[in-house]
């Protein structure tokens, strides 16, 4: 065990705070993720706050973050903006729809993404990753790559060829370049909350984001009609939307409807899972020794061959790796928003109709009365004997309840198998000891990319070192 003192002070800790100038917080610096929320947030339950738009509570207790989010859900829906800003950029996909819509909706998707399902697209993923090592292979041994860059790359693939199988291959330049000039979230502001202006805005935006899609959207019904036409439609992500049923009407998704839930899960499931990628390859090269547990793990279970979804079950170090790295680095560190209803009481405290509720995977996950030490890197605590008693939602990475992510699974075998097979061959330094700073644009990340270097592992030299 390393000298527990000698660890390294993370990104995003309290203790890293930026000191933001007037020029800062005029530019709405202080807006964004890690640094937006109060301090005390951290360490009280809960903090009250009156602002332009009403009255927030941060919350900050898992427990009272599991009263708004499973318990009582049904009387704290997502805030209007929100649903407003997804819908304006992706139509009426799961994160923009509330209501009868979105449960049927959610419905007739559940089964593309239950466990059968997310089994079947294991070998996809695994194949992807491995056809994605080729490149690294030609490169010589020492290249500096953007491991952010090349993360986001590797899972837009496999978020394509999960989703339109073998046509995924030729259309990722064409989702790339659509999602790359997707405006970001600084385009939503107070104006989108007034009265009559935000209809104005949300069709200004329609209409931009119509002319944007227009060249994806054309590939995306061609394929559409010719899956609906086909006898033998691929196993894969679409031919499900597609042929999915409501199990309680028997109806199933519109071809818009379909096209809307394709690219909500683009946007919504490989930014996330890259992000996730990159945050784990930088812990790792900050902390050999969980690097040296990670590689041991996988070469006694794999010996260097392709993981398969059978393989999961057996890598629960790396499972714990994966917990931790999502502890302290939630893709997704803020969640949308909740509106009471109605009044409700949060433990004592009353809260009126109207009150926003803020929830934040990023504090809960660091929160001093739930977490010992939470700014250190430490895979062990998700050891089942020392998770006991742990409250529920004392990690959210994927949210919770109704609205939890519907790609949960998913995103957490693609983790664990694409880090399963790429640590097997490959080991990633960081170039420089520069502290990384943090960007937040609904994901958490490096600011500036994450230049890594990469280092050719074979097993038996990794065996000898470690
Ligand atoms: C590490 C990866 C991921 C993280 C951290 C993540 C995180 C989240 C979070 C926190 C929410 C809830 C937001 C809220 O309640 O405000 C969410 C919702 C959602 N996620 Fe993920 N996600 C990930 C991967 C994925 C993947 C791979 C997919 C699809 C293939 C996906 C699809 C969705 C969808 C469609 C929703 C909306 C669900 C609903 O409202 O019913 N996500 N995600």
């Amino acid at each position: 065990m390393p000298d527990r003192d000698a660890y390294p002070i993370l990104p995003g800790a309290l203790a890293d705070k930026p000191t933001l100038s007037l020029t800062d917080r005029l530019r709405g610096r202080r807006l964004r993720m890690p640094w937006s929320v109060p301090d005390a947030m951290f360490h009280e339950p809960f903090v009250r706050r009156k602002t332009l738009i009403g009255e927030m509570i941060f919350i900050g207790d898992p427990v009272l973050a599991k009263h708004v989010l499973v318990d009582k859900a049904a009387n704290y829906p997502k805030a209007p903006l929100e649903l407003r800003m997804f819908s304006a950029l992706f139509g009426q996909g799961l994160l923009g729809i509330d209501g009868d819509l979105w449960r049927k909706h959610r419905r007739t998707m559940a089964p593309a993404f239950d466990p059968r399902s997310v089994a079947g697209y294991a070998p996809a993923m695994a194949g992807c990753t491995e056809h994605f090592l080729q490149r690294w292979d030609e490169l010589p041994d020492g290249s500096v790559v953007d491991a952010a860059e090349e993360m986001t790359a590797l899972t837009l693939s496999i978020i394509a060829r999960t989703m339109f199988h073998e046509a995924g291959q030729g259309l990722e330049t064409l989702i790339a370049r659509t999602l790359d000039d997707t405006p970001d979230l600084a385009d939503f502001n107070l104006l989108d909350l007034l009265p009559v202006v935000w209809k104005f805005r949300m069709a200004a935006r329609e209409t931009r984001m119509a002319a944007l899609f227009r060249p994806l959207d054309g590939a995306i019904a061609e394929m559409i009609t010719a899956r609906e036409a086909s006898a033998d439609p691929p196993d894969d992500l679409l031919s499900r939307l597609i042929a999915a049923r409501d199990e309680t009407t028997g109806a199933g998704l519109s071809a818009r409807e379909v096209r809307d839930e394709v690219i909500t899960i683009f946007m919504a499931g490989h930014e996330t899972t890259a992000t996730a990628m990159a945050w784990a390859w930088f812990l790792l090269a900050k902390h050999p020794h969980e690097a040296a547990r990670l590689h041991a793990e996988l070469d006694q279970v794999l010996g260097g061959r392709t993981p398969g979804q059978a393989d999961i079950a057996s890598l629960p170090f790396t499972r714990r790796l994966v917990d931790e790295c999502l502890r302290l680095f939630p893709p997704a560190p803020g969640m949308s928003a909740r509106i009471a209803a109605a009044p409700d009481m949060l433990g004592e405290t009353p809260v009126k109709t109207g009150t926003y509720m803020v929830l934040a995977p990023w504090v809960q996950q660091r929160h001093r009365q739930t977490w010992d030490e939470p700014e250190r890197f430490e895979p062990d605590r998700f050891l089942p004997e020392r998770s006991e008693g742990r409250p529920r939602l004392a990690t959210m990475p994927f949210g919770a309840g109704p609205r939890v992510c519907i790609g949960q699974m998913l995103a957490v075998n693609e983790i664990i198998l694409i880090l399963a097979t790429v640590a097997q061959h490959y080991a990633l330094d960081l170039v420089s000891d520069a502290p990384v700073k943090l960007h937040h644009n609904v994901t958490l990340r490096p600011r500036g990319g994450l230049p890594m270097r990469l280092r050719r592992r074979t097993r038996a030299a990794a065996l000898a070192a470690e």
